[in-house]
């Protein structure tokens, strides 16, 4: 690691102002803006990750079940970041102020979600590609019903 690296970690430890606990995991932002450009992240490898599936479930390239099962995996990870970056007092990026202002319906919108890779991930280990095609358009589905209601 370079030493640069390690005092930014360090000062933004330090100055941290924006400390959330999202289970057993706290994450600290220093400021608002690396709140959103951490979830940002978070969302293009959510993307990344879940975008992989779709030419395997339109067939356009061969299903691989091992490789498949293992992106998933990933996905089901990094599907926890975002939220714990929603802080209050970070308002602003591509998110709608109603993020905030209605939590109850941005959980419920985020645990469909959450809820839609287990589906997938079952689909993945028993290597059912109708029933990982079914799964991946839930998960399209929740990721769109979201968006439509909280993301500009
Ligand atoms: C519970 C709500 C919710 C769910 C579920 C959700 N998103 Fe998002 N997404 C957001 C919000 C809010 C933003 C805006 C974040 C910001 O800019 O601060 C966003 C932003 C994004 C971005 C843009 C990131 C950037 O670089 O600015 C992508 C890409 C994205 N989401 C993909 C997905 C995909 C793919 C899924 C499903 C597999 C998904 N999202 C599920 C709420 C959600």
């Amino acid at each position: 690691m370079k030493k640069s690296l390690i005092g930014s970690l360090v000062a933004a430890g330090c100055a941290a102002v924006f400390a959330v606990s999202a289970g057993a995991q706290t994450i600290q932002f220093a400021k608002p803006e690396d709140a959103i450009k951490y979830r940002q992240g978070a969302f293009q490898l959510i993307k990344t990750h879940f975008g992989t599936l779709q030419p395997v479930v339109r067939g356009q390239v061969p299903y691989d079940k091992d490789a498949v099962a293992a992106d998933i995996y990933v996905l089901d990870v990094v599907a926890r970041l975002p939220w714990a970056a929603f802080a209050e007092g970070t308002q602003g990026g591509g998110a709608k102020d109603n993020v905030w202002s209605d939590p109850e319906g941005f959980n419920k919108a985020k645990q469909n979600f959450l809820d839609s890779l287990k589906p997938l991930t079952a689909a993945a280990d028993e290597g059912d590609l109708d029933k990982l095609r079914a799964a991946f358009a839930k998960t399209g589905a929740s990721c769109k019903a979201c968006h439509d209601s909280y993301r500009n």
